[in-house]
């Protein structure tokens, strides 16, 4: 078996907002290896898109406030490493595309190549890195548009490539989609997934459970700045207690619970239609023998 190599370390994270009282995270510990992906769930106020600037250094490095622990991302420490140096290595993207669209640069392409001015590239890297970028987020037909005449979908994608550009081996998405309509965050899924199947580590908070549950290699359930689990999707989903901390199993896992279709041996849930199927499948051949 491959090495696993661990791309991300939280360790005992501790952190409170400037003239708030409350800790946002109190006390956070996990760790990522490269190539997975991880969907990050919990109610309101759970503390996903602060654990989000902390792993990108935003938090502390922009928001101050008291902080302790440690986080690591591929050997960098994200509380004290320049933003730019561990632009590198972790990129974000957050929920509303208009908003991360500079409005200083006229075309899609000009808006992917902003961030890359910046880090002292030769001009053949960079266009072999924007064009890779735009190509890889299927926006390539778009280079010579204005940013402002794209879809909700289109301009996440850019959002994307724009990050992508700079060839980060860790991408964090808050809530990606939640402003866009649903071919919008179609778009943004596949693409999200293409990035992960090319070996990126991809850590996504998101509302859509369906989702998670089917892209997600663990799942991070966070609750009043605290891990609660961390663990496999049907693990995760198939907690009894999900509800109390403001999270609905997905609708396939509470079909299955319904009609206890189980896991004989581990007592787990499926969590998608072809978790459903398969175990359906093993089910009926139990019978059958
Ligand atoms: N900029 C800020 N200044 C002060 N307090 C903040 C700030 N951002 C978040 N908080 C507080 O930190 C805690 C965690 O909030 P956070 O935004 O991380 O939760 P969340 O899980 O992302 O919630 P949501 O699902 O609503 O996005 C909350 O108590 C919140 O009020
Ligand atoms: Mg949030």
């Amino acid at each position: 078996m491959a090495e696993i190599k661990i791309m991300v370390t939280v360790d005992n994270l501790k952190y409170r907002y400037p003239l708030t009282e409350e800790l946002a995270l109190k006390g956070v510990s996990l760790e990522i290896a490269s190539g997975e992906f991880i969907g990050v769930i919990g109610p309101n106020m759970a503390g996903k898109s602060t654990l989000c600037q902390a792993l990108v250094g935003l938090v502390p490095q922009f928001y101050h406030g008291a902080y302790g622990g440690r986080v690591i991302i591929d050997g960098l420490d994200a509380a004290h490493i320049e933003l730019s140096k561990l632009a590198s290595k972790v990129g974000i993207v957050f929920q509303n595309p208009f908003t991360q669209v500079t409005g200083a640069k006229m075309t899609v392409y000009d808006e992917v190549a902003f961030g890359l001015e910046n880090m002292g590239l030769a001009r053949t890297e960079m266009i072999r890195r924007i064009d890779e970028a735009l190509t890889m987020l299927d926006i390539y037909e778009f280079r010579s548009h204005n940013p402002f005449d794209l879809s909700g979908g289109q301009m996440q994608r850019m959002a994307i490539a724009s990050i992508i550009a700079m060839r980060p081996q860790v991408i964090i998405f808050d809530e990606p989609t939640s402003q866009l309509d649903p071919q919008g965050s179609e778009e943004v899924f596949k693409a999200v997934r293409s990035l992960s199947r090319q070996g990126m580590t991809i850590i996504m908070v998101e509302h859509k459970i369906e989702k998670i549950a089917k892209y997600a290699d663990r799942v991070l359930l966070l609750h009043q700045g605290r891990v609660v689990d961390f663990d496999r999707p049907q693990k995760v989903f198939s907690r009894p207690d999900l509800e109390n901390y403001g999270v609905t199993a997905p609708v396939f896992t509470n079909i299955c619970k319904g009609l206890n279709i189980t896991d004989k041996t581990s007592g787990l849930y499926p969590v998608t239609l072809d978790d459903t199927y398969r175990q359906l499948r093993a089910n009926n051949s139990e019978f059958g023998k």
